[in-house]
């Protein structure tokens, strides 16, 4: 991508999971299904969930931290905080508890929902920012905590989610390690998989009416949503690599949204990448929304996997329905 602008780099990550995990045997216990067909179909054999004392600042604040321990700076240096998520706290905004946890005043702090794909379009936001030499120092997380949105007793559904937070700190730098991007939209599939408000009506006084209601749990045509993945996901990394100027050979790894390892499967067998270039640590968490992606890369880069300059393909998908792709290299 000829970039205009100044360099950036991805410096720090960090994760959190919470420690309980319910296994698809215990899932067994909840609904008809089974480990065998949870794990052909998915490849996931357990997810981490959030009790009831937890809360989403509190587990991202963890994976912030941790990234900012990496990174090298005090929280004090962040200039921007962006909270990827889909499930606050409070839906007023929650990055700006985030931001008091950690103790970074200075820090513009806010959330922005883009379901599974709100971690690659974070970073592309906070890209501007540094790109534009508005800030230098920016915190992107992504966290979820779906099983407050999960009908337990669907089981097309409870058996794909987990909870979690990942982050990464993205900071100015001489060379640009930010090497390209592509994000797409598309509204009319919408219905395809939602966390929608529902509204009954209230009138107030005569002829004065709200509506009021809650939000429904999730809802979701997997098939529509799997089609939609495998076909679209790969075009975006594509397009985005077309940016960076690279081609798939020159990606050491592919970094997907963690929904379904067939999913994965598809998608690197459809851009040629073999798959020990994929990273998946689904089986463990399952499809933790906005969080899968910096979990996966944070993961990786503490087991020694990933090393300083190696070229990334990171790509979400979901909601929305959103998509979209980054690619860029760890370190400075
Ligand atoms: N256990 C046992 N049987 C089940 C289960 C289950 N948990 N769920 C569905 N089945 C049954 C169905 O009822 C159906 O039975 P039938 O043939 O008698 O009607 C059969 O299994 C096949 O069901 P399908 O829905 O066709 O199964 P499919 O192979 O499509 O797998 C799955 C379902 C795993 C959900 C798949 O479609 C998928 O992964 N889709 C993508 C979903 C996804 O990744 N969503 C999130 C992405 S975006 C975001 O992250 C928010």
């Amino acid at each position: 991508m000829n970039q205009l602008g100044l360099g950036i780099a991805i410096t720090g990550s960090g994760s959190a999971t919470p420690e309980v995990a319910l296994d698809n045997h215990q899932l067994e216990r909840m609904v008809e299904t089974s480990d065998e067909w949870i794990t052909a179909r998915t490849g996931i054999r357990e997810r981490h969930l959030v009790d009831a004392q937890g809360c989403l600042s509190a587990i991202a604040s963890t994976a912030a931290q941790k990234a900012i321990a990496m990174a090298g700076i005090a929280p004090t240096d962040l200039d921007l905080i962006i909270l990827a998520t889909s499930t606050p706290d409070d839906l007023f905004g929650t990055a700006t508890q985030i931001q008091h946890l950690l103790g970074a005043p200075q820090a513009v702090s806010f959330d922005m929902t883009a379901a599974c794909s709100g971690f690659v379009f974070g970073m592309v936001t906070a890209a501007q920012f540094i790109r534009t030499g508005v800030y230098q120092n920016v915190l992107l997380i992504g966290a979820d905590i779906l099983s407050r949105w999960v009908d337990w007793t669907d089981r097309g559904t409870c058996i794909l989610f987990g909870d979690g937070a990942g982050a990464i700190v993205m900071q100015v730098n001489e060379s640009d390690r930010f090497l390209g991007f592509e994000l797409r939209s598309d509204g009319t599939l919408n219905k395809s998989l939602q966390l929608a408000f529902k509204a009954q009506t209230r009138e107030l006084v005569e002829g004065v009416t709200v509506s009021q209601g809650n939000y429904q749990p999730i809802s979701m045509n997997g098939k529509e949503i799997y089609r939609f993945a495998v076909q679209k996901v790969p075009e975006v990394i594509e397009k985005a690599l077309f940016r960076a100027n690279l081609s798939t050979d020159e990606v050491d790894w592919l970094l997907l949204h963690q929904a379904n390892q067939r999913i994965l499967d598809a998608v690197a067998q459809r851009l040629n990448i073999p798959a020990e270039k994929v990273l998946s640590n689904l089986a463990h968490y399952g499809n933790t929304s906005a969080a899968s992606i910096p979990l996966a890369l944070d993961e990786a880069v503490r087991a020694g996997q990933i090393q300083s300059g190696d070229v990334i393909a990171a790509a979400g998908f979901g909601a929305g329905l959103t998509w979209g792709a980054t690619i860029f290299q760890w370190g400075r």
